[in-house]
């Protein structure tokens, strides 16, 4: 199974880019083959529509061409005001938006369709950025992913973390692997051995 692992942050010392590490690794050890993806590594403007029109960026169609390549997602949400980030946002639309003429991606939903996502979040807070993937599961949702039903919100981040990167607490790193489980498990029946 082809697992896809990003995170709605590029910040050098981002809680949710080291969760998502630690996602990608745990599907590495379950039998997948995990892709670790940075949004950081793709030149996305923000969105608008007049820049659109002038031609979809190289890297909106890298972007919609991983994430329609893994039946499977782990996104990990950063909080932003009880919300998921913009930076987020702005991938999201940006990949769900129909590019005109094209003979793959005229179709918006796509990249999007019958994904299999699993949610994880992580803030320094209490709630562990939890109230982002409520704002997060209706915009997946309505793009024609399946969600899984556990997800899982890292309290108290900034001090979950060991030197190797690694969550220190062995109950929280059993919360997403059940994430990774359950995302691997479903996908595998929704895409066979995909
Ligand atoms: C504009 C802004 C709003 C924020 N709002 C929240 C919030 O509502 N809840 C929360 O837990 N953390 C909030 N934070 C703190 C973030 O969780 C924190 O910056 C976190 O490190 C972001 O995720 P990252 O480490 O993956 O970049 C906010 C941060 C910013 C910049």
């Amino acid at each position: 199974m082809k697992l896809l692992v990003f995170a709605g942050s590029t910040r050098q010392q981002s809680f949710n880019r080291r969760l998502a590490a630690v996602a990608a690794g745990i599907g590495q050890e379950l039998g997948a083959q995990a892709t670790l993806l940075e949004l950081g590594d793709y030149d996305i403007p923000l969105y608008h529509a007049e820049l659109e029109a002038r031609g979809t960026p190289p890297d909106v169609i890298r972007l919609k061409e991983a994430m329609d390549a893994h039946p499977a997602w782990i996104v990990c949400s950063p909080e932003y005001n009880g919300s998921y980030t913009g930076l987020l946002k702005n991938a999201l639309d940006w990949a769900s938006s129909p590019v005109a003429g094209h003979p793959v991606w005229a179709d918006g939903a796509r990249p999007f369709g019958g994904k299999v996502v699993g949610m994880l979040s992580a803030s320094n807070g209490a709630l562990g950025g939890l109230r982002s993937q409520s704002h997060l599961a209706p915009l997946l949702i309505n793009l024609g992913c399946w969600l899984a039903p556990r997800q899982y919100a890292l309290a108290r981040a900034a001090s979950a973390f060991d030197e190797q990167g690694q969550l220190a607490d062995s109950a929280a790193r059993e919360q997403v692997q059940a994430v990774v489980q359950q995302v691997l498990w479903a996908a595998g029946r929704l895409h066979g051995a995909a």
